[in-house]
């Protein structure tokens, strides 16, 4: 049986991922900091609980882990007030410890570990590393670090049974943002697929798409970027509704 971890799994995007690679038959660990009891779908994969705010937990994770077929890194911290464009700079360093510092110590120290088989690793990051504009500046520039230290990962691991790859996303359906357009079109009096529409032409002129970026395609791009193999080092794998413009 493949082994697969998703960090980042208890809920939204990373669930769906972890969910529906188990579902195929991986045995799927997935990590998450709230407790398993909070955790619907903690049956279906062996969920633990990680805190990357915590390196040490990070380096103990490390240190207990068997060797992985698959990692998917997802989780991210969006800071204790997002869209704060002057956070305090403990919570600007947090955000970076989680989104940047924390997985580039997790994914290096996985991928060191010698293991009888080849590892894909598949990091998600957002399109808003190519957009700074004041709310999501700071959120941006921790995914944009990651970015970065991602190539890194995929150099330093060059030659070894290993594959690093970036899945950079656009506009998912996260729970807030269904919740709220579902607000917005109860109040309009329209449906919330006009309210996406809307919303995409709004966020940014250069999408192209009318709806949010579904977790099944996320899914599938992860598994395509994994079924690539040493291909894919140092891919960027863009599903982001074409945000960055035509020439990027
Ligand atoms: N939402 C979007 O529109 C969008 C767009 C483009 C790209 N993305 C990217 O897609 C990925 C998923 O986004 P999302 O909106 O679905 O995220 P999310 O709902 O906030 O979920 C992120 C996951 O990260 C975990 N997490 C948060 N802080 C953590 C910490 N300190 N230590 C360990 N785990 C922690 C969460 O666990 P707990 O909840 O248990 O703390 C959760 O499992 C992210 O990498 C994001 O940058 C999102």
């Amino acid at each position: 049986m493949k082994r697969a971890l998703v960090i980042g799994a208890s809920h939204s995007l990373g669930a769906h991922v972890a969910c529906r690679l188990a579902a195929s038959g991986w045995s799927v660990v997935g990590t998450g900091r709230r407790p398993a009891d909070e955790v619907p779908h903690a049956g279906e994969i062996d969920y633990r609980r990680l805190d990357l705010a915590d390196l040490d937990a990070v380096d103990r994770f490390v240190a207990d882990a068997p060797g992985y077929d698959l990692i998917v890194h997802n989780a991210v911290s969006y800071g204790p007030a997002h869209g704060d464009p002057m956070p305090d700079p403990a919570a600007l360093e947090a955000m970076f410890r989680v989104n940047a510092v924390a997985p580039y110590r997790l994914l290096h120290g996985l991928l060191t570990r010698a293991t009888d088989r080849f590892t894909s690793c598949v990091v998600i990051n957002s399109d808003s590393i190519y957009r700074a504009g004041k709310h999501a500046g700071c959120y941006a520039a921790t995914k944009a670090a990651l970015r970065v230290l991602t190539t890194s990962l995929a150099d330093i691991h060059r030659s070894t049974d290993t594959s690093v790859a970036t899945l950079l996303l656009g506009p998912l359906p996260d729970p807030g943002k269904l919740a709220e357009f579902e607000r917005v079109a109860q109040r309009l009096g329209v449906d919330t697929a006009e309210v996406t529409r809307r919303y995409l032409r709004k966020s940014n002129p250069s999408y192209v798409i009318d709806d949010l970026i579904d977790f099944d395609s996320c899914h599938r791009s992860v598994e395509y970027l994994a079924e690539l193999g040493p291909a894919a080092n140092g891919m960027v794998c863009r599903l982001d509704g074409g945000s960055a413009g035509s020439l990027i």
